[in-house]
């Protein structure tokens, strides 16, 4: 027997971070929309313990040990339920990794809810949201999907209305960044200014609700990209060259050093992925939408 999990990539169409908090972590308001690139989780019982394996183009990137997160997630469900995590998790990878598009995030999700009902464990909603919260930041988002505002340290989740569908086109880069070094950036470049509590965008929200493409592109606002920028300044000639090809506007995703281009239709998505992968200034590009749900038992 085996239960497998699907769960959606995200994109921050907000990301408003305030300054460090005294335990490290930064107040965020945070704006996540899901789209639809998965990674399909699947876990087996197995008699020798606790096994994460995974397959896909980036395979080789992603930690087989106790740091993957679906690894955690499966082993925080059974500390919880006093079981043994006895089971074989495999991932099947299609979410760019360290990319800024919540990939390890994903699979935790995936993970936990696929254990939870390979054991029968029925956790309540809420349980699953606070062991999501516990493995990751992102992961809460990862489990709901949808539309939905993160604040603390962008785990505390309020559902948004999204109006319609947005079509959107990620740019993959060469190599990956690492969240904390990206936020210890944001730290650097924000010595001696005074850092604003983060909040939503009033007339983001407005865009978002209303399935508006072209107000959304006015108002789409990431507070890291300067950082990811900083220490990795090539991405500049792939949001110049997604831009150049028409998409309404052109983002780092999260921490990067995805790059995200919004577009007006699924057509123009299209001819937008055409044209950033003749740039030559990224190393994979992708068409998704969204929103779409979170992590389903398929
Ligand atoms: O929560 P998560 O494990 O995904 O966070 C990874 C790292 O990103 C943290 O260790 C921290 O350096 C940074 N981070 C942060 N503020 C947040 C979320 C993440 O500084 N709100």
């Amino acid at each position: 027997m085996s239960v497998t999990v699907r769960v959606p990539a995200k994109v921050n169409v907000q990301l408003a971070v305030g300054a460090a908090r005294p335990d490290g972590f930064h107040d965020l308001a945070n704006v996540f929309l899901a789209v639809g690139l998965y990674d399909e989780v699947t876990v087996t019982p197995s008699s020798d313990g606790l096994r994460v394996t995974c397959e896909g183009p980036d395979a080789a990137q992603v930690p087989l040990d106790r740091t993957n997160l679906a690894a955690r997630a499966a082993e925080a469900l059974a500390a919880r339920y006093g079981r043994t995590p006895g089971v074989h998790v495999h991932i099947v990878k299609d979410i760019p990794v360290a990319g800024g598009m919540a990939g390890g995030s994903a699979d935790g999700a995936g993970a936990l809810l696929a254990c939870d009902a390979l054991w029968g464990t029925n956790a309540p909603r809420g349980e699953l949201l606070e062991i999501c919260a516990e493995l990751g930041s992102d992961v809460p988002f990862s489990l709901v999907g949808g539309a939905a505002l993160g604040t603390g340290r962008g785990e505390r989740l309020t559902a948004l209305e999204a109006g319609g569908t947005f079509h959107w086109v990620f740019a993959m880069a060469g190599r990956g960044l690492s969240t904390p070094a990206v936020f210890r950036e944001f730290d650097r470049l924000a010595e001696g200014r005074d850092i604003p509590e983060p909040v939503a965008s009033r007339d983001l929200l407005d865009a978002l609700a209303k399935g508006e493409a072209e107000a959304l592109a006015a108002t789409v606002r990431n507070d890291l990209q300067p950082a990811a920028l900083s220490l990795f300044p090539e991405l500049a000639d792939t949001l110049a060259a997604g831009r150049a090809a028409g998409a309404l506007t052109g983002l780092v995703s999260g921490s990067g050093p995805t790059t995200a281009f919004l577009t007006r239709d699924a057509g123009s998505a299209e001819r937008v992925a055409e044209a950033l992968r003749a740039s030559g200034t990224c190393r994979s590009v992708r068409v998704a939408s969204g929103p779409v749900a979170g992590a389903t038992v398929l």
